[in-house]
């Protein structure tokens, strides 16, 4: 049984291009349609070429619960059951989230909670810490506040510039958010508080060191 997953973004969607590749090679999601506010976003491409239903929702001009409604809409029309976040770079408020409960998740490029909201990798560069990585986390009101559900840390190399730390935190984003996203619809996560227990597949960690 595959589970259908709406997957909402607002650029490039490499991200998308790795759930899109597990899906095809084999896993318990496939992608049910795939939405942005932004009808330039080359993710929208992607899914076009992978066969999958692609949606521009644009928020200009809309109240944010009017925008969320029109995602919601478009979710459930496509059957997605879960929402995975991919660069999606909106906040959501009750709307989205009211109706998928603890079923929006969001990867973030940056070792929350340090460096929530916009250009994580390039919060980390600057202030000069030593590792970096991502966060899979589950939504909630906040910015990117929500329960942890596995990390992904890479070193900052001295010659590293914000590019090459951003390629290399990417390169780890795409190894994690099909597992992450897997789990999440086996139904493996388990919120408790803050914390989040997995019921990890044999030989399947929620941490990833990568050099
Ligand atoms: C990714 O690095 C993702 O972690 C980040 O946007 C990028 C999207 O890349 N998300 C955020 O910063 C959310 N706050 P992609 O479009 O190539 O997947």
């Amino acid at each position: 049984m595959n589970t259908p997953v709406g997957v909402l973004l607002s650029g490039s969607g490499t991200n998308l291009q790795a759930l899109l590749d597990a899906a095809a090679e084999g896993t318990s999601f496939r992608i049910a349609v795939v939405i942005s506010n932004r009808r330039d976003a080359h993710g929208l491409e992607r899914a076009r070429q992978a066969g999958v239903p692609a949606v521009w929702i644009p928020h200009r001009g809309k109240e944010r619960e009017a925008h969320e409604a029109e995602l919601v809409a478009a979710l459930r029309e496509h059957g997605a059951e879960w929402v995975a976040l991919a660069g999606y770079m909106r906040l959501l408020k009750t709307t989205l989230l009211a109706a998928f409960p603890q079923r929006v998740l969001n990867i973030h490029p940056a070792l929350l909670p340090s460096f929530p909201g916009t250009h994580g990798q390039r919060q980390a560069f600057e202030y000069g810490v030593r590792i970096a990585g991502c966060t899979l986390h589950f939504v909630d009101h906040g910015t990117d506040t929500g329960p942890i559900i596995a990390q992904g840390a890479v070193p900052v190399l001295p010659d590293d510039d914000e590019d090459a730390l951003k390629a290399r935190i990417l390169g780890l984003e795409h190894e994690l958010y099909p597992r992450v996203l897997r789990w999440a619809v086996e139904g493996r996560l388990r919120i408790d508080g803050r914390r989040v227990h997995v019921d990890l597949p044999e030989g399947e960690e929620a941490f990833v060191w990568a050099r």
